[in-house]
């Protein structure tokens, strides 16, 4: 857990455990002393001290020094000047720098399970999606295409041009602390746009990392390192940002409460907001589908990252026919996980801790409403008392005595960020996809199905209302090709592939008449 320091500096003598010094020190992160988090083109900090607390050990990692107002301030004012020049730089040579940003192989992986708490095998899927997202940025850098129109009037064209936005702030969450930052990055950097991080408060050392290893390439091609601009800092420098008009753009991931305060406050000022709010994803299975591919999927949907992934799976409808089958499957999947549960650095480690100690208490939260509601819980529940240092809970499979998303204090309309699988029977697809619906959120689902007339409604108009719509492939994991968000209170915002990066530029219409008359449109005629 990220704390506001209370506490006097720790002594320079003070002793980290083998496994996270390594880690640490193969990054260049110098633990012992308090660490720079503000870069702005060198590396500073005078703003608050923030500790970095492995999930797995409770273990101070680190003592960060935040951005002061001042240095946040002066960032902006820097970041500003360095994109008017960036603006010019064609965007293939823009797109070359990514290239080279995309070369250097450091293990980022590692501090990601080490500070955020995934396994090692997720956090190195994390930085394999910030290497897939260089590559899209280097590709991009040559297609930011335009459109020429075809004007109603003679010797007349219609241009529409992409140019740079400007200053783009990314304001992310600790669940992915570097590959949600690498998407937002690699589409403004090619867009031509400088850009300043403000990484979750409590995974600092992540965001520091990453941003040393393009800060090298940026000194190394003479570009100013403030164009990737880092400034770490608890609640009051988001919100600066935020208010700040000196940031055109705001791509915000996080919770649906603090999301539509981005909102209210970006929109107030007209400036351009993107979000990645919550999910509360559900998975679907019909009496067709194929059970050997569906289990497994909704197990790692549901129990993979500890399910603090916006995609994770959180509901699981299953037809009526199957659903035997499929719950004792899923119960003996998870009976497995107890002793696999554990440092999630550990190679054999399916299931890490939560992040922190606040995730914990909401995840018992839940339960305890599940019980008090009659849930029936088929496994077993609560904290995994073993590994007491750390934040370990069970993961759970809950069957909710209503099925019902409307009703009052249902628990299937909320999403908690945390392993709990809430299931319910249905008879006919309609009133699975109902369900689906029914919910505030529109990340992603998934169907479990071989008839393509199940597969032709869930995808139509009837069908499933979120950004992310599966069939035969869980709701988390996705690739950086499509684009990634989701609709209604998960906040409409599109980040990664398809067009998303047509939010980076600002577009202009451009009308050019090449004629000797300048004719007015829709025939207007207005002479004196
Ligand atoms: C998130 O949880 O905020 O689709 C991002 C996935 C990952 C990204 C998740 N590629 O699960």
């Amino acid at each position: 857990m990220f704390l506001r320091a209370t506490r006097p500096l720790f002594p320079a003598a003070r002793r980290l455990s083998t496994r996270a010094s390594q880690v640490l020190s193969s990054l260049g992160i110098n633990h012992a002393e308090p660490v720079p988090g503000v870069y702005d083109g060198q590396w500073r900090g005078s703003g608050e001290h923030l500790l970095s607390v492995c999930p797995a050990t409770g273990e101070e990692l680190a003592r960060v020094v935040s951005a002061s107002p001042e240095e946040l301030h002066t960032t902006l004012d820097k970041a500003r000047e360095a994109y008017k020049a960036f603006r010019l730089v064609p965007a293939p040579r823009r797109g070359e720098v990514l290239r080279q940003i995309r070369e250097e192989k450091a293990d980022l992986g590692a501090l990601v399970s080490l500070e955020m708490g995934k396994i090692r095998s997720e956090g190195a899927g994390e930085v394999q999606e910030i290497v897939d997202i260089l590559d899209y940025g280097v590709g991009l850098s040559r297609m930011m295409n335009g459109r020429v129109v075809a004007s109603e009037r003679p010797g007349h064209s219609i241009l529409e041009i992409p140019n740079p936005l400007g200053v783009v702030a990314v304001l992310s969450a600790f669940n992915f602390p570097v590959a949600v930052y690498g998407w937002n990055l690699a589409l403004s950097f090619a867009a031509g746009n400088a850009t300043i991080w403000k990484p979750s408060q409590t995974t600092p050392l992540c965001s520091i990392a990453l941003t040393k290893i393009i800060s090298e390439v940026l000194e190394r091609n003479e570009l100013p390192g403030v164009l990737a601009a880092l400034v770490t800092g608890a609640k009051d420098v988001g919100s600066a940002i935020v208010e700040s008009k000196s940031v055109d753009m705001v791509s915000f991931t996080g919770s649906e409460a603090v999301g539509r305060q981005v909102a209210k406050t970006v929109q107030s000022r007209f400036g351009k907001v993107l979000l990645e709010l919550g999910g509360n994803n559900a998975s679907i299975i019909m009496p067709d589908a194929d059970l050997s591919l569906a289990v497994p999927a909704v197990f790692f949907g549901a129990v993979g990252t500890a399910g603090q992934r916006c995609t994770s799976t959180r509901r699981l409808y299953l037809h009526r026919t199957i659903a035997p089958e499929v719950l004792s499957r899923l119960e003996t999947l998870y009976a497995s996980v107890p002793p696999k549960i554990g440092d999630p650095l550990l190679e054999n480690t399916l299931l890490g801790p939560l992040h922190n100690e606040n995730a914990v208490q909401i995840y018992e939260r839940a339960l305890e409403t599940h019980k008090a509601q009659h849930a029936e819980i088929l496994t077993s529940s609560g904290r995994y008392t073993q590994l007491a240092e750390g934040n370990f809970v069970l993961p759970v499979i809950a069957v909710p005595k209503h099925a019902d998303p409307g009703l009052a204090g249902s628990m299937w309309s909320t999403e908690t960020f945390a392993p709990i699988l809430s299931v319910a029977v249905f008879d006919e697809l309609e009133q699975a996809i109902e369900w689906n619906n029914a919910v505030p959120q529109g990340l992603s689902s998934s169907l479990w199905t071989r008839d393509v007339r199940h597969i032709g409604q869930w995808l139509g108009p009837a069908g499933s209302d979120t950004g992310i719509v599966n069939v035969n492939v869980g709701t988390s994991g996705a690739e950086i090709g499509a684009a990634f968000g989701g609709n209604k209170s998960t906040g409409w915002g599109r980040e990664s592939g398809g067009d998303a990066w047509k939010q980076y530029v600002r577009w202009s219409a451009a009308t050019i008449n090449f004629s000797d008359a300048a004719p007015l449109a829709q025939g207007v005629s207005f002479a004196p």
